[in-house]
């Protein structure tokens, strides 16, 4: 049986390769990051022109933390340098920006920038654009838990749908493709909820390297797949 919901309605990526293609061309490793930044536009055109609704991007997950202070200084300030330069333009486009992961962490300014960004395109209609910054699966599940503790709900009345409401996707459908560059083949705590039945894509090219060809495979592969979701 071949694929009957193509285009994939959500894709989700894992951006990793940013330090390798910077370290191949003997550049600092936030260079690779400043590249990889590029390509997020080129990348959300071509999605958006295939199709997709909804694009997922991992930025910066709960770990990257504990990465030298230099890098994660270098991350905080190319994602606030990205958002004054791609808010507006993502607007006309009628692009929906989301955020998905923690808020607290971030300093005040960038955390205003973000909510700024988010709040500006919340009625676009066009591609919805989720930037997973400061997000971890297994910490997006304890929050939900945490919030739901707090609103007091029950727990016969927690089911799978209640819980589903409670994450950072509330009303994000869940990814039917999760591609991951850079040649890892792990998930590394990126939408653990949400990827249960997604349909896993791994290729060795780098995040800035990514293009429309390998676009074109990824989602070509994905046409190729049988979906049971646990049925036969
Ligand atoms: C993984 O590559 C990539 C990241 C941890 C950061 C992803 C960030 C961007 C693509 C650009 C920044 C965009 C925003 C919005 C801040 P890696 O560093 O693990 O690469 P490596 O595996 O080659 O070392």
């Amino acid at each position: 049986m071949i694929q009957t919901n193509y285009p994939p309605q959500h894709v989700a990526i894992i951006m990793d390769g940013n330090g390798r293609w910077a370290n191949n061309r003997g550049l600092p490793r936030l260079v690779g990051h400043e590249a990889g930044g590029k390509n997020i536009r080129p990348v959300v055109k071509i999605f958006a022109d295939y199709g997709v609704k909804y694009l997922t991007l991992y930025a910066f997950s709960t770990e990257n933390w504990t990465r030298p202070r230099a890098e994660v200084a270098g991350l905080l300030s190319l994602l606030g340098k990205k958002i004054d330069q791609e808010t507006q333009t993502f607007h006309q486009e009628n692009i929906r920006l989301v955020h998905l992961g923690r808020l607290d962490k971030l300093s005040n300014r960038l955390r205003e920038k973000m909510k700024a960004a988010v709040e500006l395109t919340k009625n676009n209609t066009g591609l919805t654009l989720c930037l997973a910054f400061d997000y971890g699966g297994r910490d997006e599940i304890v929050q939900a838990a945490r919030r739901m503790a707090g609103a007091g709900i029950p727990g016969d009345n927690i089911d799978e749908s209640v819980f589903a409401r409670y994450l950072y996707t509330t009303d994000i459908p869940n990814p039917d493709l999760v591609i991951r560059t850079g040649g890892e083949t792990r998930l590394s705590n990126f939408l653990l909820w949400q990827a249960a039945y997604s349909e896993l894509y791994f290729i060795p090219v780098l995040w800035p390297d990514f293009g429309h060809k390998d676009v074109e495979e990824a989602l070509s592969e994905y046409r190729r797949r049988q979906r049971r979701f646990g049925k036969i």
